[in-house]
């Protein structure tokens, strides 16, 4: 079948190594991909959110499925465009539809889904512009480090944790009545701080039945021991020694059940991925937050570890069919470093050169923010590269993954060296 995946960043070059050793897929194109996407598919110069143009390229390849990697464009309603269009109809989506995608599209929604699906997660209260003097009284009831989310998408930036009750107000007043993230912070939610270990679970879905794909630690600060500010993801470790068999049967009982449940319940088809962001609290699970997408760049460390065809499993999502599936994963361990712009996550160069990508590499290189030129491949992105080893145990995965590292750089390349040293300590 050909297939269209969605998206430019280094999770979009994972999804297409994998499915292009599918069996099954013939044609592959990435809309809009980047200089890695292009060693295993043809890229389309096509925006993710400009559906038109995406719905006529389907029609014009004959695309049997797509696979959305974002969630910008299923927060849009992608699934609700080609489901409304009679020539677009019967193209299988992997990716939920607009109400679903409400699941990372409203921090308000998935938190009132949760409650009323009896999903455990950190309490929270929602203000809104209007309510913005309940919402300082609030404060002063909460026990810091206080936690404050625009209820939107925010590009990853929504979310402002301090210890300081005097900042969490003036930034409750930037984000209600300042607008600081526009209509995404036109409410706001105060939540419950969460003190733990964080894991990233994934969930492939079809509405009824799911999936558990192998889970994913991730470090989003750009520091090393984890300081400085929030990025989208310097690396990321898969799978979790905490995360073990009585952990994960925790996840599946109290989280991963109520929720498909919770969907079927509310009629929502969901079909695609769910990606939970939890904290294990002292061995209890808590939900952080829903994503309608896999991460960023845990894709890159989970994905080289699942065994099935991937498109056996793409395919049976997006048509109802997983009823008795399981995901076969690899024992051995993938270690993901990011190759960053230096100054990211503020403002950083682009343009740079990108040395090493022509020499045989002892570990396996997504790109992300990368675009090719004339004759070279150049730096275009905060996160430029995602690099993952892969091995018996963290340590070896390691040494792969920044052996992997080692060959590439450009000017003012930054990487975080401590990706799985904590994980490691712990074993
Ligand atoms: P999010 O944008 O929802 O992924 O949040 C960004 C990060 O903020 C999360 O990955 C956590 O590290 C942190 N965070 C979010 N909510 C909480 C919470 N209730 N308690 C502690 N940390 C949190
Ligand atoms: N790595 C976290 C995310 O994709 O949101």
């Amino acid at each position: 079948m050909n297939i269209l995946i969605i998206g430019n960043g280094g999770r979009e070059h994972a999804f297409a190594w994998k499915i292009s050793q599918s069996s099954r897929c013939n044609k592959l194109f990435v809309a809009p991909g980047n200089a890695g996407t292009a060693a295993h598919a043809t890229n389309v110069p096509i925006a993710v959110d400009n559906f038109e143009a995406l719905g006529k390229f389907c029609t014009e390849q004959a695309i049997s499925l797509v696979v959305v990697g974002p969630e910008a464009p299923l927060v849009k309603g992608i699934r609700d465009y080609f489901e409304q269009n009679p020539d677009l109809k019967n193209i299988l989506i992997v990716g939920p539809g607009k109400k679903g995608a409400q699941l990372e599209g409203s921090k308000d929604f998935s938190k009132q889904f949760m409650l009323r699906n009896g999903v455990p997660t950190a309490k929270a209260k929602t203000f809104q512009a209007n309510e913005v003097n309940d919402a300082l009284q609030y404060l002063d009831t909460c026990k810091p480090p206080i936690v404050l989310k625009a209820d939107g998408l925010a590009a990853g930036k929504g979310v402002i944790i301090t210890p300081d009750l005097d900042e969490a107000k003036a930034t409750i007043r930037e984000m209600l009545v300042d607008k600081k993230f526009g209509e995404a912070s036109a409410k706001v939610l105060i939540e419950e701080f969460l003190s733990g270990i964080e894991l990233s679970v994934f969930v492939l879905t079809d509405g009824k039945d799911y999936v558990i794909l192998p889970e994913a630690k991730d470090y989003k600060r750009i520091g090393e021991g984890d300081t400085g500010p929030n990025t989208g993801g310097m690396g990321a470790i898969s799978p979790v020694p905490f995360a073990d068999e009585a952990f994960m049967k925790k996840v599946e009982d109290r989280i991963i059940k109520p929720t498909i449940a919770g969907l079927h319940k509310e009629n929502i088809d969901y079909k695609g991925f769910i990606f939970i962001g939890l904290m294990n609290c002292n061995g209890d699970p808590l939900v952080i937050e829903y994503n309608a997408r896999m991460g960023d760049p845990e894709t890159q460390a989970v994905l080289p570890r699942i065994k099935n065809d991937f498109v056996d499993l793409l395919v049976d999502a997006a048509s109802g069919n997983l009823n008795g599936k399981k995901v076969e994963s690899a024992t051995e361990f993938a270690a993901t470093v990011v190759m960053v712009s230096g100054g990211y996550p503020a403002d950083y160069p682009k343009g740079k050169t990108i040395n090493g990508l022509d020499a045989t590499n002892p570990a396996l290189v997504f790109h992300a923010g990368s675009k090719q030129t004339n004759n070279q491949i150049i730096t275009d992105g905060g996160r430029v590269l995602a690099i993952t080893g892969y091995g018996a145990d963290i340590q070896a995965a390691r040494e792969k993954a920044y052996a992997g590292v080692a060959k590439l750089s450009w000017e003012g390349v930054y990487f975080r060296k401590d990706i799985g040293m904590d994980l490691m300590k712990q074993n």
